[in-house]
């Protein structure tokens, strides 16, 4: 373990998984329950939300600071996504000396060139992010079981602004028998209601708040789609973001939460939600609301 001296306070991060392991071998004998909630840094309030909520129901809490280069399907993205480990630190600390930091390098993690493996989510990968950034969820899937072999935790945290993935890991733990509760948590948003996202760090403060229609755009498309079909408001959502020409709309899609599938004609007994993704000054940004 490395202790490292941050404003006269010790943490503990570990920058390779050997020790890592290791130090939390004790607990797992012991039978500690350890919380996980993996990240890729520029850490905000939602992440932060994740972290006290994992420190409420769990002896241990470890946190992952990872840019899992292979989740990246463009290569530009990947090098403009924010890293901030010091600042990050500085939050956690904030919180609690006694989360443990696991914030590795890219070989600690990938031996050689990093690559993914190949996933089947049994068709939840063929939807949405899946369409728009090929590989993305082999690369999600690749880094957060090789995380849950490392950490192996009782309870893994994931936002639900990231819903597809959330119901990715969901199924990949069912589908490897892996003893791990995936554990969803709502979607933090800013003051204006933009959702929380590292990624916002790339944006103004001007720019956040002009933002905000994203959200403004689902709560409309909501209250649209009680009395419409999934087309007509896929359709409007589509048409009010032509009208604006500093967003470009990649999708807008209502789907069912179980299969993510497009939703042809509304069936009462399924639980529907928006899903939107949108360029805006060069910044993909996701956010989704339930419809029901
Ligand atoms: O949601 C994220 O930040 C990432 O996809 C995750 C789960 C940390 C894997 O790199």
């Amino acid at each position: 373990m490395f202790a490292i001296n941050f404003n006269k306070t010790a943490m503990h991060i570990f920058y390779g998984k050997a020790a890592l392991i290791d130090y939390l071998k004790p607990s797992k004998t012991n039978y500690s329950k350890i919380g996980f909630v993996p990240t890729m840094g520029a850490l905000h309030q939602g992440h932060l939300s994740l972290i006290q909520q994992s420190m409420s129901e769990n002896e241990i809490t470890v946190v992952s600071i990872f840019v899992n280069p292979t989740q990246f399907n463009n290569l530009e993205d990947l090098e403009k996504y924010p890293r901030t480990l010091e600042d990050d630190l500085k939050k956690i600390t904030s919180l609690s000396l006694k989360i443990i930091v696991y914030a590795p390098p890219i070989d600690d993690v990938y031996e050689g060139r990093p690559s993914s493996g190949y996933f089947n989510f049994d068709g939840l990968e063929d939807q949405m992010e899946g369409k728009f950034r090929p590989g993305h969820f082999n690369g999600v899937g690749t880094i957060v079981k090789r995380l849950f072999e490392i950490v192996e935790p009782t309870n893994a945290y994931f936002g639900e602004k990231d819903f597809q993935q959330l119901q990715i890991i969901k199924k990949m733990v069912r589908k490897k028998n892996l003893k791990i509760n995936v554990i969803g948590c709502p979607v933090f948003r800013e003051s204006n209601s933009l959702a929380m996202s590292s990624r916002n760090e790339l944006l103004t403060p001007e720019q956040k708040k002009e933002a905000s229609i994203i959200y403004k755009t689902l709560v409309d498309a909501k209250a649209k789609f009680k009395t419409n079909s999934a087309t007509v408001t896929e359709k409007w959502v589509q048409k009010s973001f032509e009208k604006n020409s500093n967003f470009k709309l990649e999708y807008f899609q209502i789907a069912d939460e179980e299969k993510l599938l497009p939703c042809m004609r509304k069936n009462k007994t399924k639980k529907y939600r928006a899903f939107i993704a949108v360029f805006f000054n060069n910044v993909r940004l996701i956010d989704t609301l339930s419809l029901n």
